[in-house]
């Protein structure tokens, strides 16, 4: 086992399922007592896409994989490590990145495992591919945040239904002489389990309880804001790099007041703020590589940029990467 240095990012890739839904088709759909005002005055949300009847955390994450492999250069035979960040899987077992796997062909025996971190699933994901990487068991992973969050949703609770859409997106990472990852933070609060949560259960071939998402958005806002910051601060300090150097923050597109928020603590300019959650809606795990691919492929993050990934969601978790591009 050699042991590398770096981990890098080498392509990126996504997939957005159907044609953009607008607030008013939303509410005309689910005759909800909202306004395409409130929604965009409250989120900053006008779109979002919905996954069509079927359709799985795998099957999305297939095409946003082939677009990140394709922009690494490198064929499913490179691939020995299979990361998808879903709250949304498929199935309870067999996970969706052994399904992933398998549908992308890889047929030469890369782990595969599922991620369970909610909106900071993406962020997990990466850190832990990053660890894995630099250990040198691993040389070339497909990290990957994945999600159907329509399925979870009461279309009768106008405070939770038009926040969120479906995604899924993908990064190549790969061992590397030259940088990279460069610092990472990972942290959890199980005591606020209650603040953003699916209730119900499933068991004995039945749903025990509340299966839907189940959230209170001033609290959320409220802590969502305070950690991150605190943790945008704590990767910025351990790789020495003032916020002033970063070319780029990528935080969790939750909603648009949140990541406004969150820059001015920071202090970081408004426009060096990647934002999709307009065109995507709030996509938990897929947000960030969604919105890192929305950005590479617009030509806005480049090579050698620094950039500063963020999420925040249920459990509570929260984490940041700070890397070159
Ligand atoms: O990945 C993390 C996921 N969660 C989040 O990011 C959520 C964070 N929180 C938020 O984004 C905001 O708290 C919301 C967008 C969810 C709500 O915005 P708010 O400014 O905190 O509104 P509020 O909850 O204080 O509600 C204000 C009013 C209420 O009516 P009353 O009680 O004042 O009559 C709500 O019932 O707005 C009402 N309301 C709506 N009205 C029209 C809630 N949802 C809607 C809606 N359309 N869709």
């Amino acid at each position: 086992m050699n042991k590398t240095t770096f981990s890098r990012i080498t392509g990126t890739g996504s997939m957005l399922p159907g044609s953009p839904v607008g607030n008013a088709a939303l509410i005309a759909e689910h005759k909800l007592d909202s306004s395409d005002e409130w929604i965009v005055e409250r989120t900053g949300i006008r779109t979002r896409h919905l996954a069509a009847p079927g359709v799985t955390a795998s099957d999305l994450a297939v095409p946003a994989c082939r677009h990140a492999l394709e922009a690494a250069g490198r064929s499913a035979a490179d691939v020995d490590l299979v990361i998808v960040a879903t709250s949304t899987p498929d199935y309870i077992f067999p996970s969706t990145a052994a399904l992933l796997q398998h549908k992308l062909g890889i047929k030469n025996g890369a782990a595969a495992f599922d991620l369970q971190a909610v909106c900071s699933g993406f962020v997990y994901a990466l850190s832990v591919a990053d660890k894995l990487i630099r250990s040198g068991s691993h040389r070339c992973a497909l990290v990957v945040g994945s999600e159907i969050f329509s399925r979870i949703l009461d279309w009768s609770d106008r405070g939770t239904c038009v926040l969120f859409g479906d995604g899924a997106g993908a990064v190549v990472l790969e061992a590397s002489d030259e940088p990279g990852i460069l610092a990472t933070a990972l942290h959890a609060d199980g005591s606020h389990n209650g603040m953003l949560n699916v209730p119900g259960q499933i068991g004995r071939g039945q749903v025990t309880g509340d299966p839907f998402l189940r959230m209170d958005g001033q609290a959320v806002f409220k802590f969502a804001v305070k950690v991150l910051a605190d943790v945008a601060n704590e990767v910025l300090d351990s790789a020495g790099m003032p916020a002033g150097n970063l070319d780029w923050l990528i935080p969790h597109q939750a909603n648009v007041r949140i990541l406004s928020a969150t820059a001015k603590k920071l202090q970081v300019p408004a426009e060096k703020c990647v934002v999709t959650v307009d065109r995507h809606g709030n996509t938990s795990a897929a947000s960030i590589p969604l919105a890192l691919d929305d950005a590479v492929r617009k030509g806005t993050v480049k090579r050698g940029d620094s950039v500063l990934l963020e999420g925040v969601g249920g459990g509570f978790t929260w984490g940041a990467v700070l890397l070159k591009f």
